[in-house]
């Protein structure tokens, strides 16, 4: 819905039911008098000011869970499509340009028996884990706080830096806040290998993108596969999207026909659930009955 048309409706709704795209800030909130839920069908909440919800007695009802295997399935075939190039290769053959098997054609990295940094260990990461597994990979994850969980999965928990110094790959999977805003900037890359693979599938506001395009011309890493961009949609002319050496593609870390079900089904029954005044299945500010002051 565009944002004129929703600030316009906003006036006698109940519930609100929203996308990932419809950035819920202070000045929607104020126009919603009679919000009492607001349920996202996504498991991100970067596009909601969960705080001015909190404020105003709101829950907030997302996603997670449903849509981290999903996700993770696509973090590996964009590793494996930018560290093998599979996408060049598509080109390649596409302008007609394969005239014969040649040894040193399109050499990439392996993925097999690689070490592999996880940056986040929320759902999608440990799903991104217990992946690489099954590659031989040995598997670092970096995460703000403590996750002894991931040991199970073989992760070894390491800081940031050692993560970006060691890893042959690197998926980011971390929520975006404040604080990892540019998680990965000049000098994060700098920091990597040379022939290092960078994939995102967590936001685009992650990853400096013109700090990106720079690594990726200069050889500072290999690859780069992007399933998020900042802003959505990325601009046909940036840099990025021309690269041989990197891969956009439109956020379409959940998209299959049960994921999107399954997110569209559970963001339905948080809303309903709320509505009715019962507890959401998952809630992304429960602190949100301490301290409302509009409803009661
Ligand atoms: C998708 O990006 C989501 O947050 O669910
Ligand atoms: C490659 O196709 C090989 O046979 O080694």
């Amino acid at each position: 819905m565009p944002r004129g048309e929703l600030l316009a409706a906003l006036g006698d709704v109940d519930g609100l039911y929203c996308m990932l795209t419809d950035r819920i800030d202070d000045e929607l909130l104020a126009r919603a008098h009679r919000l009492r839920a607001l349920s996202t069908m996504a498991v991100g909440v970067d596009h909601i000011d969960l705080d001015a919800c909190t404020r105003r007695g709101i829950p907030v009802g997302h996603t997670p869970g449903v849509l981290a295997d999903t996700v993770a399935d696509l973090a590996i075939g964009l590793l494996l499509a930018a560290a093998r190039h599979i996408v060049a290769g598509v080109d390649y053959v596409r302008r007609g340009e394969w005239r014969t098997w040649e040894p040193d054609l399109l050499l990439g990295v392996d993925l097999n028996q690689a070490t592999v940094g996880i940056i986040g260990l929320g759902g999608v990461g440990q799903a991104v884990a217990a992946r690489l597994t099954g590659f031989g990979c040995r598997v670092l994850g970096y995460n703000r706080t403590l996750r002894p969980e991931v040991a199970s999965l073989g992760v070894e928990q390491v800081s940031l830096a050692e993560l970006l110094r060691d890893c042959d790959h690197v998926v980011v999977a971390i929520a975006l806040t404040p604080d990892t805003r540019h998680l990965i900037d000049g000098a994060a890359l700098a920091a990597m290998r040379p022939h290092a693979t960078l994939v995102n599938v967590s936001r685009g506001g992650t990853v400096d993108q013109r700090a990106l395009a720079a690594a990726l011309k200069s050889g500072e890493i290999g690859a780069a596969a992007l399933d998020v961009t900042d802003p959505e949609p990325i601009d046909p002319n940036d840099a990025l999207v021309g690269m041989e050496n990197c891969i956009v593609i439109p956020h379409l870390g959940s998209s299959t026909v049960r994921t999107r079900t399954a997110m569209a089904e559970l963001a339905a029954r948080n809303l309903i659930a709320a509505l009715a005044g019962e507890p959401m299945e998952a809630v992304a500010n429960p602190q949100w009955r301490d301290a409302g002051d509009r409803h009661d």
